[in-house]
């Protein structure tokens, strides 16, 4: 089968083919980030002309590389929510367009469950799993079943871990997005420098606001170094997103582990979460971490033979044929 995806959900636009009998992918993400840092932070409207602009081209190109043409598609995937609203609706309309051009099947896919799937892409994994979600809008663990159905187990009540990085940064003047630069002063700073509380410590949800707000108070005393602030910061992180699927795992029984999300793709976490569960986490890759067509593509791969199965037994699942 050869799947489309394409994502626009925030500041990325990205259009990916996923070949399912090659295993292959080919995928084109075009970042707006230069663009929006200037403004300390996505400007919606922006990101949404930027996806107008740039959805066609990127679809165009991808093709190419594959050695497809347009009639070669199968099957249509597109995130079509949680997002920036006037971001999606522009992927969701491209994808629309194609669908009923082509007549082929659209797939509707939930962007948080593209992130969580994304981990089966490079990793020998399947569910039933913990799905941890780690991004700039999301905190979540959900358990994911055989049939990638998903119970949500854990969510932040406030900020998410990385909105928490990107606040941080900007009070400390860093550039946005401010979770790699985050990264990048951490390496060296003293972890153990200060102390910092972990929030809603002996519940199911997470809470970074009470942390966030200690951190900017730690800075504002200029008592520490910003390195060691934000090593200290890194390590309570970790604690906590520890803390949280321990709890989880004793809840649930299952005891496999995928990470995935923006945040993922900083590498003290990626080495010391595993270490300080004592078991090993599958992460996807680094380009797959952030925004992609790819996850969009093969999630939609995976609800379309959920669907074709379930079909027999007369489930609706959210797929439109045209
Ligand atoms: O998944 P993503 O690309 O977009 C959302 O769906 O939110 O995640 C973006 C988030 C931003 O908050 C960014 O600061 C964070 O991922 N991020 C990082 C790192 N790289 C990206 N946070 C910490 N360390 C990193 N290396
Ligand atoms: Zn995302």
């Amino acid at each position: 089968m050869i799947v489309c995806g394409i994502e626009t959900s925030c500041d990325e636009t990205s259009v990916a083919i996923y070949d399912s009998k090659q295993n292959k992918f080919y995928s084109l993400v075009s970042s707006q980030v230069d663009i929006h840092s200037k403004f300390g932070g996505v400007v919606p409207e922006i990101a949404s002309r930027n996806h107008a602009l740039n959805v066609m081209p990127l679809f165009l190109d991808v093709l190419k590389m594959a050695g497809l043409t347009k009639e070669d598609i199968n099957l249509i995937g597109v995130t079509k929510s949680p997002g920036l609203i006037g971001a999606l609706f522009v992927g969701v309309s491209f994808a629309k367009g194609l669908a009923f051009g082509l007549k082929k099947p659209l797939v509707g896919v939930n962007h948080l469950f593209a992130h969580i799937v994304s981990a089966e892409i490079e990793n020998d994994v399947k569910p039933p799993y913990l799905g941890v979600v780690i991004s700039g809008g999301h905190t979540h663990i959900y358990l994911v079943d055989e049939c990638y159905n998903l119970k949500l187990l854990s969510k932040t009540i406030d900020d998410a871990v990385g909105e928490t990085f990107d606040k941080i940064a900007k009070f400390a003047g860093l550039p946005y997005p401010g979770g790699p630069f985050i990264e990048e002063l951490a390496k060296s700073g003293d972890e153990t420098a200060v102390l910092l509380p972990i929030g809603l410590k002996g519940e199911a949800d997470f809470s970074f606001s009470g942390l966030k707000t200690h951190v900017i108070n730690t800075i504002t005393s200029n008592k520490f170094k910003l390195e060691d602030v934000a090593a200290s910061f890194q390590r309570v992180v970790v604690d906590t997103l520890a803390l949280k699927i321990d709890h989880a795992l004793k809840r649930t029984g299952v005891d496999v582990i995928v990470v995935s999300g923006g945040v993922a793709c900083n590498n003290y976490i990626r080495e010391n979460l595993p270490k300080k569960l004592d078991r090993n986490c599958y992460f996807p890759s680094k380009k797959l971490c952030t925004d992609n067509g790819d996850m969009v593509a093969y999630a939609a791969y995976l609800l379309y033979r959920k669907r074709k199965f379930l079909s027999k037994f007369e489930s609706a699942l959210d797929v439109d044929e045209y």
